[in-house]
């Protein structure tokens, strides 16, 4: 079975405790078991990673035997090249998810520098962003086989 790396990058440890108007009540935990429950009804494995430490992030991307990324960097997406540079170098189909809507917010968060080596983005349906990256990246798996 084809494994799916779900990676939440820095203070999305604190979802449900976190602006709840902007990213929702739901916890961290409560997001990945919806996760784990979709990955099965797709048949894929999945693994669910967080880190506040862009390193720690970077160095899971160059080790990972995952076939596909689903990440929301958090923060990271505004400035870190470095994380940009390591989903460029990642074999695989990566989706990059946003709970809120980047572009509807204040100017220094419209800008993704990390999507540009995404395969697409999804950002502002909260939990939902995650849910369908994940069935984006099921789908991106399955067609690679079929091809
Ligand atoms: C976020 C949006 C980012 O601007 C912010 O720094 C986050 C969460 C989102 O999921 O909407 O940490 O990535």
């Amino acid at each position: 079975m084809r494994k799916i790396l779900v990676m939440h990058g820095p203070n999305l440890n604190k979802l449900g405790q976190r602006d709840p108007l902007l990213y929702g009540t739901g916890t961290l935990q409560e997001l990945n078991s919806l996760l784990v429950e979709l990955a099965a009804d797709l048949g894929v494995a999945l693994e669910t990673f967080q880190s506040n430490h862009e390193g720690e992030l970077i160095d899971l991307i160059q080790t990972t035997d995952a076939a596909a990324l689903v990440i929301n960097p958090g923060a990271l997406t505004h400035y870190s090249y470095a994380l940009r540079d390591a989903l460029a170098d990642y074999a695989g189909p990566v989706v990059e998810v946003h709970l809120s809507n980047i572009h509807g917010r204040e100017a220094f968060r419209q800008l993704s520098v990390t999507a540009g080596a995404a395969s697409g983005l999804i950002s502002g349906f909260g939990f939902d962003s995650y849910l369908l990256g994940l069935r984006a990246a099921a789908s991106r798996l399955q067609k690679e086989v079929a091809l």
